[in-house]
């Protein structure tokens, strides 16, 4: 049993012991109530303390457990609470580290709490898009009262436990050790009567009516496709407007209903898939790390000026290299503007803005990059530069200093073999731009030695990316399906689609962006420098000509004011563009398409089953370790719907087997060899199975 039971003289102390974070499953379920009755029955105990083992209190709910039979097996949380709550001798929840959703509830249910300075105070529910279905919705606006408790069921967001000493959620702040402060808590109430109870608690408001109102408008306004928040607002108001009992019951239901819902489903996949991706099973999660306390960058460009700001915003001193002056003082000057900007946001005071400066140095001298523990290499992409960069770095890097590339298309391998220690070099893809995006795809090379790589990984989460293993292939693991996508995206202008209507349809489906929004924001003339490189070496490869025209116009998108849309100076809005429109079915028309009207149903499958395709391919291939992910590849660094949970995520949702017969549909159209169904999805798909 995940829960331990033992004497303290008169006081019982049940200890939650279910590592990592003491989750609430089945058997730490029983072993509180086993504890709580062994207590009762012994006519020498008082009282009966609840604490837990390890990093907090509890975690909460055994999310692990959720949609299998054990979520319900009793004793439920429900039933845990409830003999708590009835019990005829004082529980108290003696609180540290944290407390959070089930966790919380738990403690709500006890007749006393007693917590410690900074422990995390949340019902988090709503993140995982559900709300607190054991009683947080009608105990904590009890406590706390209505408005504070209604902001942290709908945000989810923490809150020290010091902030709230004071609130009737806590009837002692304890300082010092926790456990004896809570036995002598305990000793001090055991003989008082009648026990408290937070459901006897009236919740006090002076227009509750009028505020609820106002939430439910501002929760709707926000909530965007999830349903979660605004029944949030509604089991809240049961709290206010019901007696306790019928509360219960209505949150019972909200939570029975969340909990089956798609957008629930895959919110639980991306809080796992975040989690998993931070394990690479051949390499230990003890094995050692290399120190990073200094770091270097080449080229102050987009990419490496973003790159020196992570390692500033983490506190690691960050030297930024260039090969001119005027480049590097331009490089420096966007970061401090970038700063600027921040500040002017609120996000950042000026103390800070000097402090996260003063931890750039700009240099031209390889020299002044010696010593840095790492050094991320952001110049131009061309292969013969990155060789003169990598053989320079060999010479001048000290020994055991991680060696790592940028670049986003180029062989890592190959570069690795410009130095005589590839086990030091390895591939870090941010994402533009790259103080801002979540995503970093690290790329392992054949010879990256394991310790690199955890380190790597253990970076990623110091400078706050989502770290993805990618092995090495061309476009690792985002741009490689990237391609497929925007392929098809270039495929369906010729057949009859506007750029609009493609943006739209893939939009509504819940992407950020369309293709060629996103393509127009990038700028046009990267993905055409790409293809004439690239489909030189793969002459056989299809894609739409209409790209390359566009971009022979010299519609390189934003930047020059016009690309597959017009832009008016200083708006960033997308105009329909007349003179492109009219290229594109000319360009049908030149080459033979008979354009015909094309459904939203048809775009969003072929760009999305585009991308699914390809990542079954990755998959199988080995160069991403699990579909998971690829899926938080897609979440962090693309736009893809969390509420859809990821492309792999999603054709699990969709059926293998009804992806398969799509893709087999559309193999019977314009470009079959564009549509070659991935071995792993038909293997997966006739034996019923799903990726995840
Ligand atoms: N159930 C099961 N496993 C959980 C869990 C939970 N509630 N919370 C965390 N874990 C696991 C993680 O998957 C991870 O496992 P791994 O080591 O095998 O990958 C491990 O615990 C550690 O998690 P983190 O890496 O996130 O550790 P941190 O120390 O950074 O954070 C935490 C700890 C703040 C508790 C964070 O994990 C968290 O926010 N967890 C989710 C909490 C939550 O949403 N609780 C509500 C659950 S739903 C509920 O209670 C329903 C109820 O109302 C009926
Ligand atoms: P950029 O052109 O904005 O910047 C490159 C910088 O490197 C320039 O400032 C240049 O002066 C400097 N430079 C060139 N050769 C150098 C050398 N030998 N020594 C020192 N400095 C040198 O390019 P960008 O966009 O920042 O790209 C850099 C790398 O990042 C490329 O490999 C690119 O493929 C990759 N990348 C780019 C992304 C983007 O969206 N721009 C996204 C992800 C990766």
């Amino acid at each position: 049993m995940t829960a331990t039971y033992q004497a303290h003289g008169d006081i019982a102390v049940i200890t939650l012991a279910n590592p990592p974070v003491n989750g609430l499953g089945h058997s730490t379920r029983a072993g509180i109530v086993d504890g709580v009755n062994r207590a009762l029955d012994d006519a020498s105990i008082k009282a009966i303390v609840l604490v837990g083992e390890g990093k907090g209190f509890s975690g909460g709910a055994d999310i692990r457990e959720f949609n299998t039979p054990k979520a319900l097996q009793e004793p439920s949380l429900h039933t845990v609470i409830r003999v708590v709550e009835s019990a005829a001798k004082p529980v108290i929840a003696a609180i540290h580290g944290m407390a959070m959703g089930g966790g919380l509830e738990l403690a709500l249910g006890c007749h006393y709490r007693v917590a410690v300075a900074g422990a995390q105070i949340a019902l988090p529910e709503v993140k995982l898009g559900i709300l607190p279905g054991a009683g947080g919705t009608q105990r904590l606006p009890r406590v706390l009262g209505l408005e504070q408790a209604l902001n942290m069921i709908v945000s989810g967001t923490p809150v020290r436990s010091e902030k709230l000493a004071g609130t009737k959620l806590f009837d002692q702040m304890i300082d010092g050790d926790l456990l004896p402060g809570a036995l002598s808590f305990a000793r001090g109430i055991a003989d008082r009567r009648p026990l408290p109870k937070v459901r006897d608690i009236r919740i006090a408001h002076a227009n509750a009516d009028g505020y609820l109102q106002f939430a439910r408008n501002t929760v709707r306004a926000v909530a965007g496709p999830f349903p979660a928040p605004l029944q949030c607002v509604e089991a809240v108001a049961a709290a206010v407007g019901k007696k306790f009992d019928d509360g219960l019951k209505i949150e019972r239901d909200l939570f029975l209903a969340l909990v089956q819902t798609p957008e629930s489903k895959a919110l639980r996949h991306a809080f796992f898939a975040e989690r998993a991706a931070s394990k690479i099973p051949d390499v230990p999660a003890d094995t050692p790390l290399r120190a990073i306390r200094s770091a270097a960058v080449i080229g102050a460009g987009t990419m490496g000026g973003g790159i020196a700001m992570n390692f500033a915003n983490a506190g690691i001193p960050v030297t930024l290299l260039e090969m001119k002056q005027d480049a590097l003082d331009k490089g420096l000057a966007t970061i401090r503007k970038n700063y600027e900007n921040s500040m002017k946001k609120g996000k950042l005071t000026q103390e800070q803005l000097e402090q996260r400066v003063g931890l750039i140095t700009g240099t031209l001298s390889y020299e002044a990059i010696g010593s840095a523990d790492i050094v991320i290499e952001a110049v131009f992409e061309d292969m013969a530069v990155k060789e003169t960069v990598f053989r320079k770095l060999d010479e001048v890097m000290k020994p055991g200093a991680i060696l790592a590339s940028n670049t986003s298309t180029l062989d890592v391998d190959q570069i690795a073999a410009f130095t005589k220690r590839p086990q030091d070099v390895i591939g870090t893809h941010f994402f533009s731009p790259a103080n801002v995006m979540k995503l970093l795809e690290i790329v392992r090379g054949a010879q990256t030695a394991k310790d690199v790589l955890a380190t790597v990984m253990d970076l990623a989460k110091k400078i706050r990316k989502t770290g993805v293993v990618s092995g090495v292939c061309d476009g690792f693991i985002g741009n490689r399906m990237v391609e497929q996508y925007i392929r098809q995206a270039g495929f369906l202008l010729e057949e009859g689609c506007l750029p609009a209507q493609v943006d739209k349809a893939i939009e509504k489906f819940g992407f950020a962006m369309g293709p060629f929004r996103m393509s127009d924001l990038a700028g046009n003339d990267i993905g055409w420098y790409i293809r004439k490189r690239r489909y030189v070496e793969k002459p056989d490869v299809t894609y739409s000509k209409i790209a390359d025209k566009l971009c022979e116009r010299g519609r390189f998108g934003q930047k020059t004011s016009a690309g597959w849309y017009d832009y008016k100076a200083g708006d960033r809005k997308a105009y329909p563009s007349d003179e492109v429109n009219r290229m594109i079915v000319e360009h049908s028309a030149e080459i033979g398409v008979q354009r015909r009207k094309v459904g939203d149903e048809e775009i969003v499958e072929r760009l999305v089953y585009a991308l699914v395709n390809e990542g079954a391919h990755i998959l199988e291939e080995g160069i991403a370790l699990r579909a998971s992910d690829i899926d938080m590849v897609y979440l962090t660094g693309y736009g893809f719907p969390l509420f859809r949970g990821g492309p792999m995520f999603h054709a699990d949702t969709v059926g293998l087997s009804n992806v398969l017969m799509a893709i087999r549909q559309y193999a019977k159209g314009q470009h079959p060899e564009a549509w070659k169904a991935a071995p792993l999805l038909e293997r997966l798909a006739a034996e019923g199975k799903g990726f995840n």
